[in-house]
């Protein structure tokens, strides 16, 4: 029987200072201390080259494991939308999640970025997602979120990506989102010459990724952070 739609669970949230949100569930931040702007822009766009490849290619796609708070997305819509108009391509961003963050801690997390309030403002008219594929178009980008267990999801995506960000969380506390079947269906949804970033070198992933086809390359981490890995699909 038809029961309508069913809301995702809740995240459990603690608020650090500065508006960090903290899961209590999986032990970590949604995005670094040190800065979760900065470290978007080095880790996952600088880390996938995205500055140069938004340019001179029809249509970009990019693929995210964990959504939480958007920074992400928000970091890379700033990006794109300050690309040359004539010369930036088409973008669709696909992200998964499996807690959707309230519209009220959305606000709070992003507080320390009061230039991404207009594209967050676009977004929260549609907002709460419900489960399964959400479509929205934010500034001319198109955000397709799944909301559920990225797991379950990521093989009924009929896109291939371009760029990966693997964001879920510190593996360790978080396994599901870095074993080796989830890894295999991300190079599988990976076009040619597609890449990934991500900020953790822990090695079980680095294996899981090199064993799934991706050339893996350690670079120097963003702050503190000894090694980050990117990989492409050759
Ligand atoms: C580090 S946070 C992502 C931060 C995010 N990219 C941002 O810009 O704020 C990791 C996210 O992965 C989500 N997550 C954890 N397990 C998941 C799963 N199995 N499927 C989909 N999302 C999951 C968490 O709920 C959390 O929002």
């Amino acid at each position: 029987m038809f029961k309508g739609y069913v809301m995702a669970d809740a995240p459990k949230l603690e608020w650090e200072e500065g508006n960090v949100p903290f899961s209590s569930q999986f032990n970590d931040t949604y995005f670094s201390r040190a800065g979760g702007r900065d470290e978007t822009s080095y880790v996952f766009l600088a880390g996938n080259k995205l500055t140069e490849r938004f340019l001179g290619t029809e249509a970009f796609v990019i693929g995210e494991l964990g959504f939480g708070t958007g920074l992400n997305f928000f970091v890379t819509l700033d990006a794109w939308l300050k690309t040359p108009h004539e010369h930036r391509c088409p973008l669709t961003f696909i992200s998964y999640e499996l807690y959707p963050l309230s519209a009220q801690d959305m606000q709070q997390a992003l507080k320390s970025w009061p230039e991404f309030q207009p594209y967050l403002d676009d977004l929260l008219t549609c907002w709460p997602p419900k489960d399964g594929w959400n479509s929205y178009d934010v500034q001319g980008v198109t955000l397709k979120l799944a909301v559920g267990d990225a797991n379950d999801l990521l093989p009924t995506c009929a896109e291939s990506v371009d760029a990966w960000y693997l964001d879920g969380f510190n593996p360790s506390q978080n396994k599901a989102l870095w074993e080796h079947a989830l890894m295999e269906a991300v190079f599988c949804k990976t076009k040619q010459g597609g890449s990934f970033a991500t900020y953790t070198a822990a090695g079980w992933v680095r294996r899981n990724l090199q064993d799934v086809g991706f050339t893996v390359r350690r670079l120097k981490g963003f702050g503190r952070k000894r090694e980050m890995l990117v990989g492409t699909r050759d």
